[in-house]
């Protein structure tokens, strides 16, 4: 997840992810073509339109009209548990990519291992955080890197 200096991931539930450093992209596409899979909310799945080449997407909605055109997409209303268990089979890790409705049911459910948050090097003045609702969880700083303009920050869950 792409941050700006003041810790929103977009301006609103539409905003096309323009502002994040070059850095952030390129880390966001090494890690997801590694995973081969990510899942997104529906939301964030339409400021761009499309899936994203050479990997999977899964988009969460409740909408059960929408119906998958492209074999790179899959719309889902499954729970976490559930996603996780039909993916298993074929992939190691899932990429779980926002928006903040989506990570906060990821990390309700207790199955995310790890965070990677890029601190980018603009002020959005507003906007969306990093969850959608009051999450509170504590964590440890596993690595800290930087990429021209980005610092990039790993962190695991505490036990
Ligand atoms: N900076 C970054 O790295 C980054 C990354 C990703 C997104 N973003 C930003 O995040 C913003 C969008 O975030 P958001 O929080 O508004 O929306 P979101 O999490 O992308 O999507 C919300 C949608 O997910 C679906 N959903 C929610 N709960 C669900 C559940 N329990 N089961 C199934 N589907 C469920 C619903 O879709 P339906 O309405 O279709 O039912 C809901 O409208 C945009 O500004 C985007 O640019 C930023």
């Amino acid at each position: 997840m792409a941050l700006s200096l003041d810790g929103k991931i977009g301006l609103n539930d539409g905003h096309f992810p323009d502002w994040t450093a070059k850095g952030d992209k390129r880390l966001f596409a090494k890690l997801t073509k590694q995973a081969g899979v990510l899942v997104r909310g529906r939301k964030t799945y339409d400021t761009i339109g499309k899936p994203l080449p050479e990997r999977h997407t899964m988009v969460m909605t409740r909408n059960k009209n929408l119906i998958s055109d492209h074999s790179d997409l899959t719309y889902t209303g499954d729970t976490p548990a559930q996603i996780v268990a039909d993916l298993a089979d074929k992939y190691d890790e899932i990429i779980i990519a926002g928006g903040a409705q989506i990570n906060t049911i990821w990390q309700q459910s207790g199955l995310i291992t790890d965070i990677i948050v890029t601190i980018n090097p603009v002020i959005l003045g507003g906007g969306i955080g990093l969850f959608a609702e009051g999450i509170s969880a504590n964590f440890k700083l596993q690595k800290v890197e930087t990429d021209d303009q980005l610092v990039i920050l790993h962190y695991t869950p505490t036990a």
